[in-house]
């Protein structure tokens, strides 16, 4: 049996914990296994594929990026291609790419990836590709799987960055609102604003009003609290309104969404006559060692993505259902993102504790 691995998308913390575990769990059933560079681009042609053996996966476990590399344009069925005049087109280079897999005798594939990369192991399973796939993202917003690896380790950056910011923020009596990652999901604000103990939590899931938002700061102010930390999910927008968007920085990437904690600054400076700052604490939150928790889920996602491998079960993704990882349809979970649940105890906890939702 011979595998290949690819990482796509962008990184997270505990991708190389996978390809470890991976790897170390085929090499014990005598498998061997290629590592494709770059997403796909090292089955395209644009980058290399390489062997993985034991040297290769030797003390990476602790360490965040991916060995393999990583690119969030690298789409087979969307590929951007350069003209002569500096623009870019589209191109479908799937077939190539399935063509190319089979030349080199892979046998099967473990795509790890968010929800894109899903989305293109399905497509390439329908061309006859044989994948697995393993979910990644910090924004914790793939369904089917109660956590994802690196969502954990974002959120004790966030969690430690906002600690630092009660410190300043209450020595000069400011309002400071940070900007976490999280796409249109919530989460890593949630978890991180109130293990920060943050007083607004703001998240794509409750649009806010930027008046509730004021109230909530004068408040405080009343209780003889003058300071205030304001955690934004990157997603958050107000009723009626749209995200904030700073559009794609390369052909073939997704719009980049951002911007929001200055406009909010600046809004609640408006709204409240307090001093206000803003900081995005952006890639912070994708770099770095991933966590105890996340290591040992990423290393039992690698595992039991061989072992999916082994059982034949492709087009599907390994999953967290605790206790258990468990493996199922992609397309169970294609085009299902998840989101907050606003029942969810810890948004009912936040409420009680006088966290404020900006609604
Ligand atoms: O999907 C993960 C994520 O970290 C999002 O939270 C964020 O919007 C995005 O990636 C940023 O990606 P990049 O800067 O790599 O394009």
């Amino acid at each position: 049996m011979k595998i290949a691995i690819s990482t796509g998308g962008g990184d997270a913390p505990g991708l190389n914990a996978v390809i470890r575990a991976a790897v170390l769990s085929a090499i014990d059933r005598g498998w061997e296994v290629l590592g494709i560079k770059k997403g796909y681009a090292g089955l395209l042609g644009d980058d290399e594929v390489i062997p993985l053996g034991r040297d290769e996966v030797r003390g990476i476990g602790h360490l965040g990026g991916t060995i393999l590399g990583a690119s969030n344009r690298g789409n087979p069925f969307h590929y951007p291609v350069r003209q002569p005049d500096g623009s870019h087109i589209e191109i479908d280079r799937s077939d190539e790419l399935v063509e190319n897999a089979r030349n080199l005798g892979i046998d099967a594939v473990i795509s790890i990836g968010g929800d894109g990369s899903l989305a293109i192991a399905q497509r390439l399973a329908q061309k006859g590709m044989r994948t697995v796939s393993v979910p990644k993202t910090i924004d914790n917003d793939v369904s089917g799987t109660i956590t994802t690896f690196g969502f954990d380790t974002a959120v004790n950056t966030a969690m430690e960055a906002i600690d630092k910011l009660h410190t300043t923020a209450e020595s000069h009596d400011r309002v400071i609102v940070m900007e976490v990652m999280g796409r249109s999901a919530g989460f890593i604000a949630l978890h991180s604003g109130v293990a920060g103990a943050a007083h607004v939590i703001l998240i794509p899931e409750i649009p806010y009003d930027i008046q509730c938002v004021c109230e909530a700061v004068m408040l405080r102010d009343r209780r003889g609290r003058h300071f205030g930390i304001v955690v934004a999910a990157e997603g958050a927008f107000p009723r009626g309104g749209y995200e904030s968007v700073m559009g794609a920085s390369l052909p073939g990437q997704a719009k980049r969404v951002g911007g929001v904690a200055e406009t909010l600054a600046r809004q609640i400076h408006e709204g409240t006559g307090k001093e206000c700052r803003s900081l995005v604490l952006g890639h912070l939150q994708r770099g770095g060692m991933p966590t105890g928790y996340d290591r040992l889920l990423a290393t039992r996602f690698g595992g039991a993505a061989v072992k999916a491998v082994e059982d034949g079960k492709w087009g599907h993704m390994v999953a967290l259902q605790s206790p258990d990882i468990v493996t199922i349809p992609i397309e169970q979970v294609l085009g299902k993102p998840k989101r907050v649940d606003l029942g969810h105890d810890l948004v009912l906890t936040a409420r009680r504790l006088g966290i404020s939702f900006g609604n």
